[in-house]
């Protein structure tokens, strides 16, 4: 292991998203030395292109036991009540801390305003800069942590796995962009690396979310939980030339509608809640109507407002459609669901631990259990927040406890001949496989062929390969099976994960389903 620098750190952190900034930050209360590494630039992620908001219950007319209810409605009878009562009590002080770190809301004149999304029953989240809420996050939070020198930030370094020896974390394996391996030996490693859209042929989410951190912790030993819940963003641009751009549910907050390709009004039928009922419902809606109408898409309908309030309400959206053509004030907006948000990931507790000591898990990578089989929408940064906070105050508990030995990487890495023709080929290939047999509507014999075609492709583990899209596609290779896997498993149908064999939603099936390396598909 001569080629491998090891480099001794009290904590590692896995990703820059709002999960693996906000973590580095409360680490440094108890700890000195902490390592921060993204695989690209520090403000590339999901994070960053968060649009609608982040949701908590801050006004007099709303409280925690009303978000918890929504939160609970949403998940379709798989939350787990404890994490959910633990993110919407200690929410509001998380939000409250960002903002005392510098994130700016946008604001009314009596307060900060509040937003209203799919299944909430009242106005609860805050945004910034009306559309860009991940983007202003991201710049508080980063600028906090630059000017943190307890914080060492290693941009463009990739992390390989999760080091263990027995069920205990030892470090972190990386590599950096031209090809040079470190071994960060630590007792404490967060993987905050973010989701898994990449998966699927059409995803609102950037390059950067192939799965890692779930194939990582897999692959160290931690439980995977409740893949088979990916949920479909109901509202995505599908526009020729156009890319897969999110069109927010706070458009539909602020009295949008959609229309089928005839310009008829079809959510009132589908839900009483009608086009803000669960994401679920909305996309599976929007699927079965482009069928009936034979179209890849419907129109979402926000014509009612005036141009002025939607180019400040909506600064983003309103530009990114005026780019292509379409002028939302006056122009129907075509829409489609594309991949969106991984509701499972790597198992944790309340207070962030995976299975594997020393191992934590936050954000969209984490299966908390808050978000059941489906998300409420703009859940997913407050948990970040809420779990980031908790996963610090345990760490420091976790090295307090257990006096760290000395460790020796044991083994050697191979240097393999680049294959990336074939991986661009495959990673394709796997998308459209996914989104066709393992998307919104599956089956048992849709899901065994997937499988079949994923076994074709390479072993599941090890370390044969090295160009940085090598591994990212054995990760994403790894993900594809396990959630497919968990697909089969479920018959039923439940939140986001529907089966044409299985339509109704079983009481026998209200439990969750894990996959372990040795211990298999646990139900
Ligand atoms: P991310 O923000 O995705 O960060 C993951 C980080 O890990 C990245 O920096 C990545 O580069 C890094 N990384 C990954 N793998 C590795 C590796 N192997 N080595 C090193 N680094 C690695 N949620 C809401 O609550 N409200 C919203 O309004 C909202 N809008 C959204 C809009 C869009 C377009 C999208 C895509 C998602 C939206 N979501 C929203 C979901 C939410 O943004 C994400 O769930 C959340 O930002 C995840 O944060 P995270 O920190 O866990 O991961
Ligand atoms: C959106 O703005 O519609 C995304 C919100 C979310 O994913 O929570």
């Amino acid at each position: 292991n001569k080629n491998i620098q090891v480099i001794d750190t009290d904590a590692v952190v896995i990703g820059s998203g709002i999960a693996g900034l906000y973590t580095a930050y409360s680490l440094c209360e108890q700890f000195d030395k902490i390592t921060l590494v993204t695989k690209q630039h520090l403000k590339e992620s999901n994070t960053n292109y968060a649009q609608g908001g982040i949701a908590a219950a801050i006004s007099e007319s709303d409280s925690p036991e009303l978000h918890q209810q929504d939160t609970v409605y949403a998940g379709a009878g798989l939350c787990n009540e404890e994490a959910v009562a633990v993110l919407v009590n200690e929410g509001p002080d998380r939000i409250q801390e960002l903002i005392d770190l510098g994130a700016k809301f946008d604001r009314t004149e009596t307060g900060l305003a509040l937003a209203k999304e799919g299944a909430h029953s009242c106005r609860r989240i805050l945004r910034a800069q009306g559309d860009a809420t991940g983007a202003e996050i991201v710049r508080a939070l980063l600028n906090v942590v630059s000017k943190n020198s307890k914080i060492d930030k290693l941009d463009y370094h990739f992390a390989i796995d999760v080091i263990t020896e027995g069920n205990t974390c030892k470090g972190v394996l990386l590599q950096n962009d031209v090809g040079e391996q470190f071994f960060y030996r630590t007792s404490i490693v967060v993987l905050a690396s973010g989701g898994m859209g990449q998966l699927f042929r059409y995803t609102t989410n950037p390059d950067i979310a192939t799965g890692d951190g779930v194939a990582m912790a897999y692959r160290a030993g931690a439980l995977i939980t409740s893949l088979e819940f990916y949920q479909f963003h109901p509202t995505v641009l599908s526009y020729p030339g156009a890319p897969r751009f999110l069109i927010s549910e706070a458009v539909r907050g602020e009295g949008a509608v959609l229309r089928n390709i005839h310009g008829e009004r079809f959510m009132l039928d589908k839900h009483e809640m009608a086009e803000l009922a669960p994401r679920d419902v909305v996309s599976r809606s929007i699927v079965e109507e482009m069928d009936k109408t034979k179209a890849t898409y419907v129109f979402l309908d926000i014509t009612h407002e005036k141009p002025e309030t939607l180019q400040e309400r909506f600064p983003t959206i309103y530009q990114k459609c005026l780019q292509y053509g379409l002028d939302i004030s006056s122009d129907w907006i075509p829409v489609a669901p594309a991949a969106h948000y991984a509701m499972g990931g790597v198992r944790t507790n309340e207070w962030g631990e995976t299975e594997v000591k020393g191992l934590f898990a936050c954000g969209e990578v984490a299966c908390t259990q808050v978000h059941g089989a489906n998300r409420l929408a703009s859940n997913s940064l407050s948990e970040a927040l809420v779990y980031g906070k908790r996963i610090a105050n345990t760490a420091f508990a976790y090295v307090a406890t257990n006096s760290a030995i000395p460790y020796q990487l044991p083994y050697l890495l191979h240097k393999p001949v680049s294959r990336l023709q074939y991986i661009n080929e495959r990673r394709l290939r796997l998308q459209k496989v996914m989104l066709r047999y393992v998307g919104l509507r599956r089956n048992k014999e849709g899901l065994e062929s997937a499988l079949e075609e994923f076994k074709k492709y390479s072993p599941m583990e090890g370390y044969a390969y090295s160009e940085l899209s090598e591994y990212e596609f054995m990760n994403m290779l790894t993900c594809a099976t396990l959630l497919t896997h968990s697909a089969l498993a479920r018959e039923e149908s439940r939140g986001a994960h529907y089966r044409t064999d299985f339509p109704q939603t079983d009481s026998d099936w209200h439990r969750t389903i894990s996959i372990h390396k040795e211990r298999g598909v646990i139900v």
